[in-house]
């Protein structure tokens, strides 16, 4: 049932370019809009909603980071991420014009749970993504949009993980296309982008091999730091965590604009700083901005590691290691430069000689809070 992988993880990341092309499917008109069927709340609540509140937890929280640029970019609505374990003790501000986005693979963690039953009481609209039909979460929620990814049995969540962003993407999209926000153009050419996503994830699925190479060879490193910035942010705080929970490895991640307020005192000569690169045709010079601090690092003796796209040559002179990635739009990127981290925390667990699938004191659904 692994498909000839010696691990269900191995299997699940390869299986991303359809994992992905099913949570879009039939979600993306031909005439470039956004179509979202089954869920059950109408155009009228989505019209009447002033607010955004993403709950969730581990790798779904950070879908849900990636998700809050997207949504307040597109729709100009405020939108707030919580970790769903915080989020009701905090007497957040909700009421019906609220919407309450919980993300959640399983369906069944139990915090996510509670922050949805605490979001209906105060009598915010509740929308689930999630990938477990049938299970708490949706039952719960006022809507729910099913993430379609198939079953997931490597513990650490993968390709769930794709499906959450796209699924939040289609969401914001979505708002913007019903609220009026965003002028149709401009919705089809998102709707244009995100149906070549798929090959885009495959074709950066069958560069990685270097990336193993480079994972085996630091079997022995004692920390690694994850460096981004906007989207990049939250896809550095995903490597991070795959590398806490399967390398049982510290790891952290950082915005890069934040390393000088305390997090460069870290680096030391030799220590692994992964840097998600923005794309150079992106906003607000941010490039220009994570290339000095790539050098800032690197002038300390770390050893970088960079993720950029292809055709970036800026990054290279600063690059120990250069992974590259397709160009998209700054808004999909997470969809592509998640890829590398995820087959880099893997493969380096294998070189330590750990079970992926079942990493020590990690369950693959959390229904105790
Ligand atoms: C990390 C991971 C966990 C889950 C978290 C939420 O790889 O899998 O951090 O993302 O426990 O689980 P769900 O999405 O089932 O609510």
């Amino acid at each position: 049932e692994k498909g000839g992988f010696p691990y269900f993880m191995l299997k699940e990341i390869s299986e991303q370019p359809d994992a992905l092309a099913d949570t879009l499917r039939g979600r993306l008109s031909p005439e470039g809009s956004i179509v979202l069927d089954e869920e059950r709340l109408s155009d009228q609540d989505f019209r009447d909603i002033d607010k955004v509140f993403i709950v969730a937890c581990g790798t779904a929280y950070h879908a849900g980071l990636i998700a809050k640029y997207a949504i307040e970019h597109w729709t100009r609505l405020p939108c707030e991420v919580e970790m769903a374990s915080e989020f009701r003790y905090r007497d957040p501000v909700l009421d019906r014009s609220t919407l309450v986005v919980a993300i959640s693979q399983s369906g069944e963690t139990l915090d996510t749970l509670m922050a949805v039953k605490h979001a209906r009481e105060q009598k915010a609209r509740v929308l689930a993504i999630c990938n477990t039909n049938g299970s708490t979460i949706p039952r719960e929620s006022d809507a729910v949009l099913y993430t379609r990814c198939g079953p997931e049995v490597g513990v650490a969540a993968t390709k769930t993980f794709l499906g959450q962003v796209a699924a939040c993407l289609l969401v914001g999209l979505f708002l913007a296309q019903t609220r009026g926000v965003l002028y149709g153009d401009e919705v089809a050419a998102y709707v244009d982008r995100l149906q070549r996503m798929p090959e885009l994830v495959r074709r950066t699925l069958g560069t990685v091999e270097p990336v193993r190479e480079l994972a085996r060879s630091l079997a022995g490193a004692k920390a690694v730091l994850f460096l981004g910035r906007h989207v990049g942010y939250p896809v550095a705080l995903e490597g991070a965590l795959k590398l806490k929970e399967l390398a049982y490895m510290h790891a952290e991640g950082f915005p890069a604009g934040e390393l000088k307020h305390g997090p460069i005192a870290l680096i030391e000569p030799g220590l692994p700083v992964v840097v998600v690169v923005p794309s150079p045709r992106g906003r607000a010079n941010l490039h220009g901005k994570m290339v000095s601090n790539i050098q800032e690092v690197r002038a300390r003796g770390a050893r970088t590691i960079v993720i950029a796209e292809e055709g970036d040559t800026a990054v290279e002179p600063y690059a120990d290691h250069l992974i590259r990635v397709p160009a998209t739009s700054s808004l999909l990127a997470p969809l592509v430069t998640t890829l590398p981290l995820q087959v880099f925390a893997c493969e380096l667990a294998l070189a330590r000689g750990l079970d992926v699938d079942q990493p020590r004191n990690l369950a693959k659904s959390v229904t105790v809070e």
